[in-house]
């Protein structure tokens, strides 16, 4: 992938395969209150409206951004960073780079949704320039509230 820094050359950069989907489930297991089960990943997985662009060291999978192109919005479905591969700025890096790929599907821009309490999402969003456009409260399954979080490409 062109982008890639020249930091990371020692990683890979692709869209998911699909013996790799499995991975994707463990690491959304690892990190959430509320993860996609095994069989909502493989559905996404399949959608052509889908896309999952992930970062891996070797044959292991250490970040990755999931979204879902709806129109003119590029819906965030997750970003994850392995645990122990956080602070090297592989965040940052999948949510910028895959803007070029929801471009070419027709999206205008990125939204999400991040809990209140998710304080790392929403420094690393800060820096690479989304914008908070909104709350709603309750949002989540637990009842906690969501920044309703935007990146317009152009
Ligand atoms: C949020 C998350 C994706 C960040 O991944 P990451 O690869 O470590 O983030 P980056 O290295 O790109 O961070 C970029 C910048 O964001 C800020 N940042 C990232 N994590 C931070 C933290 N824990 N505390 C404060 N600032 C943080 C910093 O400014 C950082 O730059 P710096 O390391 O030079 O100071 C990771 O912590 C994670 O996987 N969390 C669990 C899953 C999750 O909540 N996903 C988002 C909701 S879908």
């Amino acid at each position: 992938m062109k982008h890639m820094p020249r930091r990371y050359r020692h990683y890979s950069v692709q869209f998911l395969h699909p013996w790799d989907v499995r991975q994707i489930a463990r690491l959304e297991r690892m990190v959430f209150l509320e993860p996609m089960p095994m069989a909502q990943v493989v559905i996404k997985y399949l959608s052509p409206r889908t896309r999952f662009l992930v970062v891996k060291d070797g044959s292991l999978i250490i970040a990755y951004f999931g979204y879902e192109v709806l129109g003119p919005y590029a819906h965030v479905l997750a970003n994850v960073t392995h645990p122990l591969y956080r602070r090297q700025g592989l965040a940052s890096f999948v949510l910028t780079e895959a803007a070029v790929s929801a471009e070419r599907m027709g999206a205008k821009a990125f939204i999400g949704e991040v809990r209140f309490s998710n304080q790392p999402q929403l420094e690393v969003l800060k820096a690479i320039g989304w914008t908070r456009t909104a709350v709603i409260e309750p949002f989540f399954g637990n009842g906690e509230g969501a920044h309703i979080v935007m990146k317009v490409f152009h």
